[in-house]
């Protein structure tokens, strides 16, 4: 199958000069949660943006659905629905107006079940005859989600969709991900929060200073960069490691009572089988073993970092 997105050679400068895409290229298929990663300021709203059609691109090319972005905006724009890092503005709007409203500008039929079911979804039900400044923050948040499926798009960019909400929120959020998803929506999402990009998505996309360093299967991502670390309690205190251990990568505790193995997930062989013997035959005996593997944001923060 076709991707359903799908952005090659993508370049923005902004007026005055600022380059903010380096040749970004992305293809999304149908379906897939997909979670960009970055720095501020890396590049992901400004990515957004210019699929969605609000940042013209210097150069590139973007098809949605199969439609050209730049030559077809509007049958591209129909099939995307964006939830927007910003707030929104229109203080005196009503709130079931505005949801309904959204899903009119596409020139699409009304749908009051749909819209709803929408704001029920959202628990924005009962503020749904209210003006948008009688919400609170966390609310209008969850009002920019409802204008965005309004319209019931197949493609749903949400950027930084939990920035400074509450764990509920949060919550929410990843179950109406996961509904949308089991829907066959496609999910394109910025966040900081790597523990959501964990929890959510299928493949990470890691975006620094304009460019995309890295696309991955999360999964394999973790598999293929997480190390892990063996941790072993000791039942007597050591000094000094037995010469026989010297050649595996081990580290006495300070106070000489555990030893931290650190070891690749990706090689075949972890070593601690030989490792257990080893330890045994010099002697070492150990009550406790505990292993630890490193978190997606440990690799995130360490190809953010080696990107300087
Ligand atoms: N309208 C604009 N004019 C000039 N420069 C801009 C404009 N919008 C964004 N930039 C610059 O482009 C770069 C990328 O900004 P962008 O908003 O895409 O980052 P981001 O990855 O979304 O960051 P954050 O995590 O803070 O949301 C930044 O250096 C920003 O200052
Ligand atoms: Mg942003």
């Amino acid at each position: 199958m076709p991707p359903i997105l799908s952005v090659e050679n993508l370049e923005k400068t902004y007026d005055g000069g600022f380059q903010a895409l380096k040749s970004v290229s992305l293809e999304i298929q149908k379906g897939e949660v997909f979670a960009l990663l970055g720095p501020n300021g890396a590049g992901k709203t400004t990515l957004i943006s210019t699929i969605c059609g609000l940042v013209r691109p210097t150069s590139g090319a973007i098809t949605v659905g199969g439609h050209d972005a730049l030559k077809d905006f509007r049958s591209a724009r129909r099939m995307i629905g964006l939830v927007p890092q910003e707030m929104p503005t229109a203080p005196f709007e009503i709130v079931g107006d505005t949801v309904a409203f959204s899903r009119g500008l596409f020139g699409l039929k009304p749908k009051p079940d749909l819209i709803e079911k929408i704001l029920k979804d959202l628990t924005l039900w009962e503020k749904r005859k209210n003006p948008i400044m009688a919400l609170s923050g966390g609310m209008k948040r969850r009002l920019l989600v409802a204008k965005a499926l309004a319209h019931e798009p197949e493609v749903l960019f949400l950027d930084e969709p939990t920035a400074g909400v509450d764990v509920e929120l949060r919550h929410d959020m990843w179950r109406i991900v996961g509904e949308l998803k089991d829907k066959g929506v496609t999910i394109i999402l910025t966040t900081h929060y790597i523990e959501e990009a964990e929890e959510m998505a299928d493949r990470v996309g890691v975006i620094n200073k304009g460019e995309i360093i890295l696309v991955e299967d999360k999964k394999e991502l973790m598999q293929k960069l997480g190390r892990k670390v063996l941790t072993l309690s000791l039942n007597a205190a050591i000094q000094t490691l037995p010469p026989t251990l010297e050649k595996y990568d081990l580290t006495l505790s300070e106070d000489g009572g555990s030893l931290t193995y650190t070891y690749d997930t990706q090689r075949e062989r972890t070593g601690i089988t030989a490792l257990l013997t080893d330890l045994s035959d010099a002697g070492v005996h150990f009550h406790d073993l505990q292993t630890d593997q490193s978190s997606l944001e440990d690799i995130f923060v360490d190809l953010v970092k080696n990107g300087e």
